[in-house]
């Protein structure tokens, strides 16, 4: 392995910090819609912002080199005037240089959800003022940390969050709406080149990229008809945001399609050659399964998450689009529905290197589990094998030629997962109820397998 391969592991502001209202930190959409439903929040979660020096310390104990994590834009930016919170920043950079005392690289995504809800107040993201308040928190966040950060992301995951709280509506604002979707998604993307438009003006060291929930598309057959709906399915899951990130442009066969139905008006000239002239250095993938199609046969669209577990089904059908298969009789799956397949992640890799020739980092992999953590020690097996596995696509697919420069696991402590609360266990280090930092059994894994050049992975190698 490269010296400087990243081996890390990954959080995010509003799943780990707690705090919620300290040090005048004003309100995310998160904390409103959670507070307002009266369901599990982040109020607390890890407490990360009072325990970041004890788990900066263990990531190194554990052999890691990066932490990938996420500035809260509302603690950072106090308003929409843009008043800039000095005891926010002072915590950043009081994280960021214990990283580095400790030899972590800190990799961190600008935003990762957590919208301050006076944006929300005015439209969130279908307001084009949000690009620009974005781009002045970007702007904030080069100038006051560029001397401690040189690996910047502009978003996390457009596609999920954008779907989730526009088309599905099960997260904030909780809307249903396939125009405002559309609406939301560009205007995100816009935003990201806005943000990378900040960094190169500034002329700061390092490189910034973006990181999406990356889902490779297989089909059930090769018919033509199957490729058709594989297309849809890709520029539904993956092709609006690598595409516009990686070379500035949005599918053409998308836009098409969409014209026939939507307005399309509010795409202006000037926005399109920003994100024409602002493409991103890297590309950071966060995989968890991929995504198999078939094509569209009758119904209305349907999209179902399965935030609850016990079993219940996901469903993606797009009319007239694709069908996505969820049930299939020889898959593992996890709990809520997530199908185990690491050999997708290999697939991936190599499909998104010969379509975009930039660096990639893996910026999430993991697996959740339901975790009793009251022992002194979690046993993850499960988690263990997970990650055995998926290095070991990755491996190949590096074998294969494919520039990976860095993997992340999600995440690096157990953290409040989105609606699904603390009964979704991802860290490799068990937070209990009394915040008690426990390493679990994969924790030590990952450890020895660092220390080890990745030589201890058990090689899986799986027919195309
Ligand atoms: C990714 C997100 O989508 O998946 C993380 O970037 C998230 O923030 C992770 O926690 C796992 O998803 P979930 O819904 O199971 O917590």
């Amino acid at each position: 392995m490269d010296k400087d391969f990243l081996w890390g592991s990954a959080t995010a502001s509003y799943q780990c910090e707690g705090a919620y209202d300290v040090d005048e930190k004003a309100a995310s959409i998160w904390d409103v819609y959670l507070h307002e439903r009266g369901l599990e929040n982040g109020d607390v979660a890890s407490d990360h912002y009072h325990f970041y020096k004890e788990d900066i310390k263990q990531m190194a104990e554990g052999g890691q080199n990066s932490y990938r994590f996420s500035l809260s834009w509302p603690r950072i930016i106090k308003d929409r005037e843009g008043h800039v919170n000095e005891k926010g920043i002072a915590f950043y950079r009081d994280l960021m240089k214990t990283c580095l005392e400790y030899g972590i690289k800190p990799f961190v995504t600008i935003y990762h959800w957590d919208l301050p809800q006076y944006y929300e107040d005015i439209g969130g993201w279908l307001n084009k003022q949000t690009c620009y308040g974005y781009e002045r928190y970007a702007e904030v966040c080069f100038e006051v940390f560029h001397d401690l950060v040189k690996d910047w992301v502009t978003f996390n995951e457009p596609k999920y969050f954008t779907a989730s709280g526009y088309l599905i509506g099960n997260y904030p604002p909780g809307h249903n709406d396939p125009y405002e979707f559309i609406l939301a998604a560009y205007n995100v993307m816009y935003a990201s080149a806005l943000g990378v438009r900040a960094f190169r003006k500034g002329g700061y060291d390092g490189q910034i990229g973006i990181v999406h929930s990356f889902a490779p598309v297989n089909g059930v057959d090769d018919s033509l008809k199957t490729k058709i709906a594989m297309r849809f399915a890709d520029n539904y899951a993956n092709n609006w945001i690598l595409d516009t990130a990686a070379k500035g442009e949005i599918p053409f066969d998308l836009l098409c399609v969409l014209n026939e139905r939507y307005d399309l008006s509010f795409m202006k000239k000037e926005e399109l050659q920003v994100i024409k002239e602002n493409t991103v250095d890297f590309l950071g993938l966060n995989y968890y399964s991929h995504m198999l199609v078939r094509p569209y046969s009758e119904g209305e669209t349907s999209l179902v998450v399965n935030n609850s577990g016990a079993g219940g089904k996901n469903t993606v059908i797009i009319k007239g689009w694709f069908e996505q298969i969820f049930d299939l009789p020889d898959a593992q799956y996890n709990e809520w529905g997530t199908q185990i397949y690491p050999k997708g992640l290999q697939k991936g890799l190599k499909e998104a290197y010969e379509r975009y020739h930039l660096p990639i980092y893996i910026t999430e992999n993991g697996i959740g589990i339901r975790e009793d953590v009251s022992v002194e020690m979690v046993d993850d097996q499960e988690r263990i094998d997970f990650m055995n596995d998926h290095i070991s696509a990755m491996l190949n697919a590096m074998e294969e030629g494919v520039d990976v420069r860095g993997y992340f696991a999600w995440s690096s402590f157990d953290l409040y997962s989105w609606k699904n609360g603390m009964a979704k266990r991802y860290g490799l280090v068990a937070v209990d109820e009394d915040l008690r930092r426990k390493p679990k059994k994969s924790y030590y894994w990952y450890r020895d397998m660092i220390a080890s050049g990745a030589k201890s992975i058990d090689r899986k190698h799986w027919d195309e």
